[in-house]
Parts: C-alpha cells; structure tokens; sequence
C-alpha cells in the first residue's frame, strides 16, 4: 500500500419506498427516497491487488480478481461490488475499505437497503480511487450485478437508484427498467407540512437469497409468460381478469394496482394532498399483504398500531418477509405511535422493535 495514499470517505444513505413495491422487477415505477440513516465508507488505494474490508470489528481479504462464491457472509457485498466493477471492464488495483455503521447509522438487516448502500458505495469508492467518472445510473447497475450474479440475491434497481440519487427534501420516481433507466425528483417535505414518517424496525430479519422473494420473482414471470408480455407491469385489465390461476391473478393484481397507487402518490406529492397519500400507503399494505403476500403478523401489527394512533397512512416497505414498516403521523402523534407499536409487540411476546422518524436525504455522497 501506498503509504500517502489518500483517505476518502463516503457517506451513503439507506432508503424507504413510499410506494411501488415489488414493481422494480416487473418493468413498474417507484416512489422511493434515500433516508438520513447512513453507513460511512472510508476507501484507500493499494498499489497491489488485495482487497481488504473492515467492519464491525471484522476483516475479510479476497483478491480484485474475486469471484462469485469466493467471499460469503458479510463481505460477499462488498466482494460482490470489486467483481462486478472488474467485470465490466474497469480494471482496478487493491483497495482498503472501512465500511462503518456507527449508533445512529444504517441497521443491516431492517429492509432499508443496507446492502444496496455497501454495494453503490464500494463501486463508487473503487471508481474514485481509479480516477474514473461514473454516472449515478452505471454505478447503481453495477452494485445491482453485485448483488444479483456475486451475492445471488435476484433484486431490482430500486434501492440503488434511491441510494445513489437521493435528494433532500425529495422523493424519487424511478423507472428501473426503461433503457436507460430515469429517476425524476419529486418535492416531499412532510416536515414542511408537521408530518413525520415513521420507521418502525420490526427486527425480523428478511432474506431475499433464500426467502420468498425469489418465489415471487418466479411467479410474477410465470403470470407475465402466461398473458404473453414481457412484463408484468404491461398487463392490461381484461388480461388481468383473465387470469385463471389464483395466485398468478393476485400477484398480477398487486402488480396492477400498485402502478396506480404510484401515479396517486405522486399527484398526491404534487398537490401536498396528505390525506390522499396517507390513503395510498395504506391500500398499498392491504395489497402486500392480501394479493402478494409478502407481509407478515410484526409488519401488520406496526402498520395497525401505527393508524389506531392517527398516522395518515402506513405500509410495509421494501421487499417484505420482516423488515421495517413506514408509517406517515402527525407530528403530536409520533410519541403516542411509538408507544402503542411498542406495546403491542411487548403483549404479542415479541422482541421490541426500533422506531424513529426519517428525512429524505441526499444520496451516497463523497465527504472529503
Ligand atoms: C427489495 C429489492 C428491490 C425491490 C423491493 C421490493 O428491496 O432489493 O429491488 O424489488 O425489494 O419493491
């Protein structure tokens, strides 16, 4: 290693999604935004070719000619980042890397795109350090490659277009699947409006690897193929009430549906409609919870003790299974909310979940 080589520190962002879920994957628009809970990635060139990552007390060391399946565990992500960046072309030398969450920062594990913020901030950390110029989209598609053909976990685009483009005081609505890809701003400032969105952290931790997600990949494919598009966000009414399977039906309707309540979310951010956003989020959850069935008891728990004590709205965000569930409450109403979720996970036996209010936030951002 060199030993002046400069230090740069990144901080990146986890996310929530407002609204659009499971659309990503099925050619569909989202309306998520980066948070202010964040990781810190400090990055330092090597002038050989070892990678070695810091985090939590632990180290890993793997080649930058790492392969997928070489490095499992923690550091498949950030492995999974160096082998997709070299992958595509971008030839790099060894890099040292802390990857830091720090008491207040981004918890793994939560369904708040933990992993999507390791994998964005190392692919952007290694273009840094090689002195190479790339965009907010190629730096999301390549930590997407990370996750999809290194970690072997089949997500979409969403969460690393909201953690490489955030903005604060805005949401973001992505199309992860148009050629190229396009993220446009839209204003959300529920502060401005004495709203706080609320996280609750269920603590049941999902796994997209190995858990139902790729089932719904898999049957979202299966519903697309037998209506005869490529997508399923394409599916057409009278297509969708054709559908004679059960479960392809439900899942198509998720699908259906999901798309309009992300274009009343955004005219509901246009108009500083509240009330009709509150709505959106709700129908949302009732239709991961009913026709995907991607929910489970904690998250449906959260979102009911959340609207018994006033929220606007409330939903399950990310990909389900555990996770974190949003919830949009008055300002006087944020203690009351955490309370009652509390408590009711306390009568439920349940191990207590993490609540806290989060701000639309920049995106992964080169401190120093
Ligand atoms: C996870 C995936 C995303 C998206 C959501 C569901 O967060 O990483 O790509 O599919 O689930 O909307």
């Amino acid at each position: 290693m060199t030993a002046q080589a400069d230090v740069r520190r990144w901080r990146v962002p986890g996310r929530v999604n407002l609204v659009g879920e499971h659309l990503d994957h099925n050619g569909g628009p989202s309306l998520p935004m980066a948070i202010d809970r964040f990781l810190s990635i400090k990055a330092r060139g090597r002038d050989d070719h070892v990678v070695n990552v810091w985090s939590d007390g632990r180290r890993a060391s793997f080649p930058t000619s790492v392969g997928p399946g070489d490095v499992d565990d923690w550091a498949a992500y950030a492995a999974g980042a160096v082998g997709a960046y070299v992958a595509a072309g971008h030839p790099t030398s060894g890099i040292d890397l802390v990857v830091e969450r720090g008491p207040d920062g981004l918890p793994a594990g939560a369904g708040l795109a933990s992993s999507a913020a390791v994998t964005t901030g190392v692919v952007a950390a290694l273009a840094d350090v090689g002195g190479l110029a790339l965009d907010p989209v190629t730096v999301s598609m390549l930590a997407q490659r990370a996750e999809n053909d290194f970690v072997g976990t089949p997500t979409g685009l969403m969460d690393q277009l909201a953690v490489t483009h955030g903005r604060a005081g805005h949401a973001l609505l992505v199309h992860p699947m148009t050629d190229p890809p396009t993220v446009e701003h839209v204003g959300f400032d529920p502060g401005a409006a004495g709203l706080s969105l609320l996280v609750v952290d269920t603590r049941v931790d999902h796994s997209h690897a190995v858990g139902g997600y790729a089932v719904r990949r898999e049957e979202c494919a299966s519903a697309a193929a037998a209506i005869g598009v490529d997508h399923l966000a394409d599916v057409r009414l009278d297509q969708l009430v054709g559908l004679e399977d059960p479960t392809l039906a439900a899942r198509a309707r998720h699908v259906f549906t999901e798309i309009a309540r992300v274009k009343a979310g955004v005219r509901a951010l246009r108009d500083g409609d509240w009330p009709q956003l509150g709505t959106v989020l709700t129908a949302s959850h009732a239709s991961l919870r009913d026709d995907f069935e991607v929910s489970c008891a904690e998250l449906d728990l959260a979102v009911e003790a959340a609207l018994e004590s006033g929220a606007l709205g409330a939903r399950m965000t990310g990909g389900g299974f555990g996770g974190s569930a949003i919830a949009l409450v008055p300002n006087d109403r944020v203690e009351a909310a955490t309370a009652l979720v509390t408590a009711r996970f306390d009568a439920a036996r349940w191990a207590p979940p993490t609540v806290f209010t989060v701000r639309p936030s920049d995106g992964a951002t080169l401190l120093a």
